[in-house]
């Protein structure tokens, strides 16, 4: 591909022009991407609007990505496409610069958000994880592992770094990932990484669950004052307790954590032995479905979190977050001195925020519960949201106080 004119021209839905204005960069299978060609890059026109897309044939639904908006008269070549490439790349990891002294744990690249359509990259300790969610690199990967490299060691380059994973997220179904040392190093299956201070056991090669939630990392500084002023906090659905440890290290007095699986709860305890600086008699692991929990519990709480996965199961009958909240809201109320706070959150980018605010209104209106939201809480620092993109805003929180 030496210039534009090697470029496929393709018509896209009159939907698809829609989305592409209001700032979505997904082309979705419909009767129009059947006929795109093979090629690795196609160009639309319409009126003077112009776009570059990423092709992606064998990906069952986003048939492509767009990768540029440009001037009708533009050029685009494969140099235009390495260039810009290199300074998406080089960008994405100079605006999260100033996270990396707090941070083992973070984004480097954050997909769409950075203007790279489907390229994930976090940061775990001194190893890197590339998740790539689109086919679309494939062709280009070398090039994308050369400018990666060079741009850190360009930028940090007092810093030792291990290796790289890259991970092909086969359309979330298969899952392969490969290693690409620095050097003769091998990679471990097990790491250990700091976050703000407290050490974490992670399972790199565990893809699905590697014992950190990256995405909730700034949410968890940002709560940081609140937490620092509670005397008691409740960490419901407490997975490995990320939440758990930075309060105890933010010398909560009183520390507890609920999940139903065991096994997070034995590598919860493991990570409070990676700190033994923590006070762990300050700490109460409790191996229970949350609602039976709140429940039978009588304690009372001045901080609540309640993080539950999308769709939850006890064993006997499983249900929607979204749906839970009208019993789980009243219950952990029930559980939170007159004063308290409680941050509570729906991970999912099919019901949107203001559903889920008018959702969590209306369980307050109908319980007649005494509190109100007092901010939203979201994708933010690493982790950025774009405009016209909901797929990609799939984090929705609410702080919310208990009133006398
Ligand atoms: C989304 S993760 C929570 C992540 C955590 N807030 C963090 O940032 O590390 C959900 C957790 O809920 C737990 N879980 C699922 N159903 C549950 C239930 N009914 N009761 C208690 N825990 C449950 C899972 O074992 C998992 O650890």
């Amino acid at each position: 591909m030496s210039n534009m004119s090697n470029i496929p021209n393709v018509k896209l839905h009159p939907e698809s022009w829609k989305q592409i204005k209001k700032g979505h960069p997904w082309i979705i299978k419909d009767q129009y991407t059947s006929s795109f060609s093979k090629s690795p890059f196609l160009r639309a026109i319409e009126k003077n609007q112009k776009v570059i897309l990423l092709n992606d044939p064998s990906h069952p639904k986003i048939k492509a990505r767009v990768w540029d908006n440009v001037e009708l008269q533009a050029s685009f070549d494969i140099n235009t496409f390495r260039n810009q490439l290199y300074s998406r790349l080089e960008d994405s990891i100079l605006n999260r610069k100033t996270l990396f002294e707090s941070r083992d744990n973070m984004y480097l690249v954050f997909g769409e958000a950075d203007f790279l359509p489907g390229l994930f990259i976090q940061k775990l300790g001194s190893v890197l994880l590339i998740q790539l969610y689109t086919e679309a690199y494939k062709d280009h990967f070398k090039i994308l592992l050369k400018y990666f490299k060079e741009i850190l060691i360009k930028n940090f380059p007092d810093t030792h770094w291990d290796g790289v994973f890259i991970q092909q997220r086969n359309h979330d179904k298969i899952t392969e990932i490969k290693e690409s040392p620095w050097g003769r190093y091998k990679l471990p299956n097990e790491l250990t990484i700091k976050e703000f201070g407290v050490n974490y056991k992670l399972l790199v090669k565990n893809f699905y669950d590697q014992g950190i939630y990256t995405d909730m990392s700034a949410i968890r500084f940002k709560l940081s004052s609140d937490i620092k002023a509670a005397k008691s906090v409740l960490n419901l659905y407490c997975y490995t307790g990320a939440f758990s440890l930075y309060a105890l290290s933010l010398g909560v007095e009183k520390v507890t954590s609920v999940d139903l699986s065991k096994k997070y709860l034995e590598w919860l305890e493991h990570n409070l032995g990676l700190n033994p600086e923590l006070l762990t008699e300050n700490h109460t692991s409790v191996a229970q479905d949350v609602p039976k929990y709140l429940q039978k519990t009588e304690e009372k709480f001045d901080f609540i979190i309640c993080d539950p996965p999308s769709f939850s199961s006890n064993g006997k009958s499983s249900s929607s977050a979204f749906s839970q909240y009208e019993k789980l809201l009243p219950l952990c109320m029930s559980r939170l001195e007159v004063g308290g706070k409680i941050a509570l959150f729906l991970n999912t980018h099919s019901i949107t925020k203001n559903k889920f605010q008018k959702k969590i209104e209306d369980i307050i209106k109908n319980n007649k519960l005494k509190c109100h939201i007092i901010k939203h809480l979201g994708l933010e620092q690493d982790c950025p949201r774009r405009k016209g993109f909901p797929e990609g805003d799939y984090i929705k929180g609410f702080f919310i106080q208990k009133r006398a």
